[in-house]
């Protein structure tokens, strides 16, 4: 059953431990109401597969799941022919056949009457249908989720417009496939490749960024993690903090879910910096956020403590910024938060994408990113404001690593 209203999207999506927030849940209930198909776009790990799940969860419907990769066959995303099956029966009629073609005067009036046959061996029997034709062709309504839909090929992309537009498929030996119900689509990018406009014209668009501060701590509360109340909630403002330095993969809400599960499986009682320094690794991905972040931790566990290196004056990394000036931009050498930064913000405190974007340290993803002498330059570098989009790299042309 589609959800009845935005108070009953968001209740159920709960229901099955999916926690939304108003934008969230009005779409889930947008997409049942107008049966368009849900694009959701962010960074990683921010809960785009798991709201698809959870959609079929709360709907009790089944999900059916296509996952793009680069280099896809994009007919294999619809349907393949049994090979092993079709030849099994013409080995079991081999005198059938062999009675169709015995009084043929000549092997191309031969081939001729086998070719007669074709639709016999091409015909639904024959077919076993792959996500996206099975989403159409099943008896019951489904969740179709056509994950990382970013690294699939143009080919594929535009047979996502067909079934998308129509929902319908053409399977050129046996004909159109109609839905009989239509499915509630919902594809995910992480935007390693600009989708097309006519994509994305035919979809529900969400940006789906980090969640505000209240809403991760109930996410993470829900999660049953075992770490105490207050620790959690701690621990979602040092994780919103490392979102706000320039690391190459800033944290998402599974990395503070898995850090919370670390520190309540440690016996952690008490958030220190060189407690969470050990257990970094959990969430930073890359050695060199790895370096910034233990670096950057014990001003984010308490907001008045002074990192080591920024003593004083006596530091002589030589980059002439202005101590106690709490304007002047960061440079590429210095820590990525001031130390005049305002503190952290409280968890009530919304998203805090005022005060991220007052203190956005640009470049984070230009070609001089990964440490390079000349990223030492500290010229002016483009900003954009949020930390989604910051880590998200809107239009971004570069491929995700394999
Ligand atoms: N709103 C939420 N409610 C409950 N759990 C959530 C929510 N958002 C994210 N999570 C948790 O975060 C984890 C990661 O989510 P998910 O795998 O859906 O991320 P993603 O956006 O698809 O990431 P990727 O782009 O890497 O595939 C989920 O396993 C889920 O436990
Ligand atoms: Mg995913």
């Amino acid at each position: 059953m589609t959800f009845a209203s935005v108070e009953d999207a968001r209740e159920r999506l709960r229901g099955v431990g999916y926690l939304t927030d108003d934008r969230l849940a009005t779409t889930a209930f947008l997409q049942s109401a107008l049966g368009k198909p849900l694009l959701l776009e962010g960074p990683a790990g921010v809960g785009k597969t798991q709201l698809a799940q959870s959609v079929a969860a709360a709907t009790g419907r089944r999900l059916l799941r296509l996952q793009c990769y680069e280099g896809q066959d994009e007919t294999k995303a619809l349907y393949e022919w049994d090979y092993g099956k079709q030849l099994l029966y013409t080995q079991m009629l081999r005198d059938k056949i062999g009675q169709v073609v015995q009084d043929a005067p000549d092997i191309s009036s031969a081939v001729e009457r086998i070719a007669a046959q074709d639709s016999v061996f091409f015909s639904e029997r024959f077919l076993v249908p792959r996500p996206l034709l099975e989403a159409l062709t099943s008896p019951e309504p489904v969740v179709l989720l056509i994950d990382e839909v970013d690294r699939a090929d143009e080919a594929l992309e535009a047979v996502f417009l067909e079934l998308l537009a129509e929902f319908q498929v053409s399977v050129p030996e046996v004909g159109t496939f109609t839905a009989e119900h239509h499915p509630l689509v919902v594809l995910t990018s992480n935007n390693t490749r600009d989708l097309s406009a006519a994509l994305k014209r035919r979809c529900l668009h969400l940006f789906l960024d980090y969640p505000a501060a209240d809403r991760e701590l109930e996410i993470i509360r829900s999660k049953d993690t075992g770490l105490a109340d207050a620790l959690a909630e701690q621990l979602v403002g040092v994780v919103r903090g490392l979102r706000e330095l320039e690391l190459r993969k800033a944290p998402s809400i599974s990395e503070t879910i898995d850090w919370a599960r670390t520190l309540a499986v440690l016996g952690v009682t008490e958030l220190s910096a060189p407690v969470l320094a050990e257990t970094l690794n959990v969430v930073t991905k890359y050695e060199r956020d790895l370096g910034i972040a233990t670096r950057e931790l014990p001003r984010l566990v308490d907001p008045n403590a002074t990192v080591p290196g920024e003593r004083g004056h006596g530091h002589g990394h030589g980059h002439g910024h202005g101590h106690g000036a709490p304007e002047t931009p960061a440079g590429p050498t210095s820590a990525p938060v001031p130390a005049s930064a305002p503190p952290r913000p409280a968890p009530d405190a919304g998203d805090g994408r005022d005060v991220r974007a007052g203190k956005d340290a640009p470049g984070r993803h230009d070609e001089q990113y990964y440490g390079s002498p000349s990223a030492a330059s500290g010229r002016p570098r483009t900003v954009t404001p949020g930390q989604g989009s910051r880590s998200f790299r809107p239009g971004g042309a570069r491929k995700r690593p394999l």
